[in-house]
């Protein structure tokens, strides 16, 4: 088992697992606003669910790095798209402002 830091919640995972699934079942806000209603469901080509992740996980493949290179999103972006990310290890997890969690502004960190 692996161990996921965001918003506030402790979670523990099985190594390997979607790291977007796991938090909407443990109802961390992986969405900004309406995103949560207006999202692509995991495709990886809405780019809605980027978050920022410290912590070993799975790499990048092309469908995300294609998403994050465009617009508002950027391909120096250090951000993933938690719906592309399979958890490794233990990892602490940060969203970002925008629809798209493109921003700057932290909207949650792991600790809340
Ligand atoms: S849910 Fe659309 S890219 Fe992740």
């Amino acid at each position: 088992m692996v161990k996921i830091q965001a918003q506030g919640k402790i979670i523990t995972c099985a190594k390997g697992e979607n790291l977007r699934q796991v938090l909407l079942k443990n109802n961390v806000d992986v969405y900004n606003g309406n995103a949560s209603i207006i999202n692509c469901r995991s495709i990886g080509t809405c780019g809605t669910c980027a978050v920022e992740i410290e912590g070993e996980v799975s790499q990048p493949q092309l469908r995300e790095k294609a998403r994050l290179s465009l617009p508002p999103h950027s391909p120096n972006s250090q951000k993933r798209l938690s719906c592309q990310v399979k958890v490794l290890g233990d990892i602490k997890v940060t969203k970002y402002n925008g629809f798209w969690g493109q921003g700057s502004e932290i909207v949650w960190t792991p600790e809340g």
